[in-house]
């Protein structure tokens, strides 16, 4: 079982943790070129860093957290960094994947899986498989994700039920779009987390972090720490979340 520091812990109100944390874990190649140090060391710094994260989260018995690993625009990036992220993924979740289960970690994947690797597909699907009975933290890991893209396609399934009269347009509720999102049966996200400085949401969990609180870094992926994430969750504690209404 992964250990927990319980000075660190104690730090956070149990009564004002969010129950969906959210990150988007950015600054792997700047942190490594200011290093002098090639792209992919960063992102297996970043893996480490992901680890920590994850026993925190575990240790905080957080309901679900969510990360970016690799968003439908990564593509784009040159392939010899697509192909080392893949290898990256693939080592992880060999490695990783029974130490998670024995820590009651539920792992789900979000986005699309159908242009990966099949070994690689295989590995997700065994992951899931593994762990789906568990009932820990709620471990999201959106590979080949856009939220853009999750939103159209919980529209399409949709639009397929309404083909086939089984659901009436004016049927289509807030609720039944959720039912059909990556994230179905979990709750929205309350804090989102962005490292390495960038103000921006980049695509990721659009529907569901409506309301989420936002907490902004300048620390690079591979030296957040369990007590910034702890910062983070403490700084959370503090906000007041109206959701559009006003104040008692
Ligand atoms: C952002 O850094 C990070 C990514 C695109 C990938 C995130 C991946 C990891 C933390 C490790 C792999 C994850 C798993 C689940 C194995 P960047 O490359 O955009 O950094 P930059 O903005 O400084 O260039």
């Amino acid at each position: 079982m992964w250990e927990s520091d319980g000075g660190l812990l104690a730090r956070v109100d149990k009564d004002k943790m969010p129950r969906h944390v959210a990150i988007i874990m950015d600054g792997n190649g700047r942190w490594a070129n200011g290093r002098g140090l090639i792209r992919s060391a960063g992102h297996r710094a970043g893996v480490k860093t992901l680890k920590n994260i994850l026993k925190t989260a575990v240790n905080l018995k957080l309901e679900a957290l969510t990360v970016y690993a690799f968003s439908t625009e990564n593509w784009k990036r040159p392939h010899a960094e697509v192909n080392f992220l893949m290898h990256l993924f693939s080592e992880y979740l060999e490695r990783e994947k029974l130490e998670m289960h024995q820590n009651n970690v539920r792992i789900k994947f979000l986005g699309r899986t159908e242009d990966f690797a099949p070994a690689l597909q295989k590995l997700m699907r065994d992951s899931t498989e593994l762990m789906k009975n568990n009932s820990g933290v709620k471990f999201n890991v959106a590979a080949d994700y856009g939220g853009q893209d999750e939103i159209i396609r919980a529209a399409q399934k949709l639009a397929r039920r309404v083909k086939t009269g089984e659901l009436l347009p004016e049927n289509i509720s807030t609720q039944l779009f959720e039912a059909e999102l990556d994230t179905a049966g979990q709750p929205p996200v309350d804090l989102l987390i962005r490292t390495s400085g960038d103000l921006r949401v980049s695509n990721f969990l659009l529907w569901q972090a409506a309301y989420a609180e936002f907490w902004f870094t300048d620390t690079p992926w591979p030296e957040f720490t369990p007590e910034e994430f702890i910062d983070a969750l403490v700084d959370f504690g503090k906000r007041s979340r109206r959701f559009g209404a006003l104040n008692e």
